[in-house]
C-alpha cells in the first residue's frame, strides 16, 4: 500500500530508505528492491543531463523525469525537487508545487534552504502541500557556503543549522535532509526534532538515508563524495556489455542465426528466380 506523510512521520526512527529516481527504469528498480521513498533529484542535472552543478536545472526538466519516475513506480511515494529559483516567492513555490503534483502526480516537493525558506514552507504547508526540507550542505547554493565541504563542523554554524531544522519543522515540514554535516550534529538534530531526518553524509544516527542512484550502482564517473558506497560496478558492466556488441558485429558474429528472421524457401527461390 501507498504511504503517506502521517505514516512516514510516524516511522521517525523507523529507518526510512530513499534513493534517487529520474526516470521509467530506475524508479521501477528502486520501488521493485523496496525503497520507502524516490527522491526526483535536481541532482539530475549532474548524473543525467550532464550540467556540473544543480544550478541550471529547470521545472521543464524535473517535471519531464518526474512524470518517467512515477511511470515507472505508480504506487511510491514520490518527492520532486523544486530546482533553484523555482521557489523565490511563495507564490512561484506554489504554481510549481502544483504543477509537481498535478503533471507529475508527485507526492511531496522538497526545497533547499534554511530560515530564509520559512514563509515559502508554510504558505505550501497552509495549501496542503506535504514539504520535506533540506539543510546542511545545500547544492543549489554551494558556492556560497564555500563548496561542497561539510557544514556546521563550528558552533556557531552548529546552531545555524540546528535553528533552521527547528524553523522548518515550525513551518510545517514534514522532514528534513540533513546533508554532509557531522554525525554527532546530525544526532543532536534527529534527537531535537520530532519529524524524520534523513541523512546523505550525516552519519547512521538519522532517522533515513538517501542516495543518488547513479553514485550506489556505480552508473556516474564524476565526482564521488568520500560518504557514498557503491552497491555495484553497473558502468563497468554496461560499457563491457556494448564493446562485445561492437567487437560481435565487426567480426560478423552479430546477428547470430538465432537473432535473425528466415522466410519460407519457395518464396525465396521465387524472389531469386525473378
Ligand atoms: O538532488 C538530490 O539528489 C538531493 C539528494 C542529494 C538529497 O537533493
Amino acid at each position: 500500500m501507498k504511504t503517506n506523510v502521517l505514516e512516514l512521520k510516524r516511522r521517525k526512527a523507523g529507518r526510512l530508505v530513499m534513493l534517487t529516481a529520474y526516470d521509467y527504469p530506475s524508479a521501477k528498480l528502486a520501488s521493485e528492491a523496496g525503497v520507502d521513498l524516490l527522491l526526483v533529484g535536481d541532482s539530475l542535472g549532474m548524473v543525467v543531463l550532464g550540467y556540473d552543478s544543480t544550478v541550471p536545472v529547470t521545472m521543464e526538466e524535473m517535471l519531464h523525469h518526474a512524470k518517467a519516475a512515477r511511470r515507472g513506480a505508480p504506487e511510491a511515494f514520490i518527492v520532486a525537487d523544486l530546482p533553484f529559483l523555482s521557489y523565490a516567492t511563495p507564490e512561484q513555490a506554489l504554481a510549481n508545487a502544483a504543477r509537481f503534483m498535478k503533471e507529475a502526480r508527485a507526492d511531496s516537493v522538497k526545497l533547499e534552504g534554511g530560515l530564509e525558506v520559512v514563509p515559502v514552507v508554510e504558505a505550501l504547508a497552509r495549501a496542503g502541500v506535504p514539504v520535506l526540507g533540506h539543510a546542511g550542505l545545500t547544492p543549489q547554493t554551494a558556492s556560497a557556503l564555500g563548496g561542497y565541504k561539510l557544514q556546521g563542523k563550528d558552533e556557531a554554524n552548529a546552531r545555524r543549522i540546528l535553528e533552521e531544522c527547528e524553523a522548518l519543522e515550525r513551518a510545517g515540514c514534514w522532514g528534513i535532509v540533513l546533508e554532509m554535516v557531522p554525525a554527532p550534529l546530525a544526532r543532536l538534530a534527529t534527537q531535537r526534532l520530532s519529524i524524520p531526518t534523513i541523512g546523505i553524509g550525516a552519519g547512521p544516527d538519522c532517522d533515513g538515508q538517501v542516495l543518488v542512484f547513479h553514485d550506489l550502482v556505480g552508473l556516474f564517473s564524476g565526482f564521488t563524495p568520500s560518504f557514498v558506497k557503491r552497491y555495484a560496478e553497473a558502468g563497468a558492466a554496461i560499457r563491457d556489455a556494448i564493446a562485445r556488441y561492437a567487437a560481435e558485429v565487426r567480426d560478423g558474429e552479430f546477428p547470430g542465426a538465432s537473432q535473425s528472421f528466415g522466410m519460407n524457401e519457395e518464396v525465396l527461390e521465387r524472389l531469386y528466380g525473378r
